[in-house]
């Protein structure tokens, strides 16, 4: 399966993940099996020539994670084309939010409200496929509310406007994160597009991701919150929950600029939601230091 001219090698994705996707964490998914990772969303008004080194390091992506897709976000294309050039040096697709319902991105036109002016998202899109040889695509939500389900025309649009891939949370603006994923708006948007379609919204096993693929017809499935807890989702063989943090810790020990302990904390807390045991996991956002954050885990007690 390819996006453009990316391989990717299996069917299963990491979805952007603001605050959570760090290096570290992007890279236990991609050693679980994620077969295409996404950054989490960097506001385009951000990079200028300035800070584009910044960017950089903040994303701070390993070639061990590759294939990598950076996301953008906002609501101005030349904003946006300026940002691609400060970008395309590292990543190897890049993504365009069109899902985002954030109150202060929408007040600006960014995400989700770009559902709602066609011609601008066409625009948009238009000038990103002619400003990079990199493929560029968008992640969508299946519309506004539900007298406004718009998914299929805007998939046609991004299609035709040049996108080589297209991910789609099954929800509305509306719904936020509740109520049901509607599989029948990417089944029917994956029908009437030629280009890869990626389905996204409430897989919380590899088996509910073969699922979504399989009633949807998709390519490819998106896995975003479940990750956060179980970057194993992406395959079903057992795993040993303190393992898999220990190797988050080293990964972030070798990796991350940032070597925040509040940041590993955060992690590891995540991780532990389905550890057993008798300990008050939140204790661990009162450790300070990375090495005792990995000696509380050492000697976690796992309960039958
Ligand atoms: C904490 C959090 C941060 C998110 N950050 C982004 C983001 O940066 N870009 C984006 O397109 N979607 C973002 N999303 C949406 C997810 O990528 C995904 O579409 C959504 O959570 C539905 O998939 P899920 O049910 O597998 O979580 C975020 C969601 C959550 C909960």
């Amino acid at each position: 399966m390819k996006i453009g001219t990316v391989e990717i090698p299996n069917r299963f994705v990491l979805a952007p993940l603001a605050g959570i996707s760090c290096t570290a964490f992007r890279m236990l998914c991609k050693e679980n099996g994620a077969g295409l990772i996404y950054t989490q969303m960097i506001d385009a008004d951000i990079i200028s020539e300035k800070t584009s080194e910044k960017v950089k390091q903040f994303l701070n992506i390993q070639d061990a994670e590759r294939p990598v897709t950076v996301q953008l976000i906002s609501s101005e294309k030349n904003v946006l084309v300026k940002a691609i050039q400060a970008v395309e040096e590292f990543a190897d697709i890049i993504d365009l939010n069109v899902g985002c319902i954030e109150e202060d991105y929408l007040q600006k036109g960014c995400g989700a409200a770009l559902l709602k002016d066609l011609p601008k998202l066409e625009s948009i899109v238009r000038a990103m496929v002619k400003a990079t040889e990199k493929p560029i695509t968008a992640k969508i939500r299946i519309g506004w509310d539900n007298q406004h389900i718009n998914g299929v025309t805007v998939g046609q649009l991004l299609e035709n406007a040049g996108v080589s891939a297209l991910s789609i949370h099954g929800r509305t603006v509306d719904q936020g994160y509740a109520g049901k994923v509607n599989w029948t708006i990417m089944k029917q948007v994956k029908e009437k597009l030629h280009i890869l379609v990626i389905a996204n919204g409430d897989v919380k096993t590899y088996r509910d991701g073969l699922a979504l693929l399989q009633k949807t017809g998709c390519d490819l499935v998106m896995i975003g919150r479940e990750s956060q807890h179980c970057p194993w989702v992406f395959h079903e063989k057992p795993v040993d929950i303190k393992q898999q943090i220990l190797r988050f810790i080293e990964l972030y020990e070798q990796y991350e600029n940032r070597q925040s302990p509040v940041e590993v904390a955060d992690h590891v807390f995540w991780m532990l939601r389905d550890f057993k045991t008798s300990e008050d996991t939140k204790k661990v956002h009162l450790i300070q230091t990375i090495p005792r954050i990995k000696r509380y885990v050492n000697r976690l007690q796992q309960e039958q």
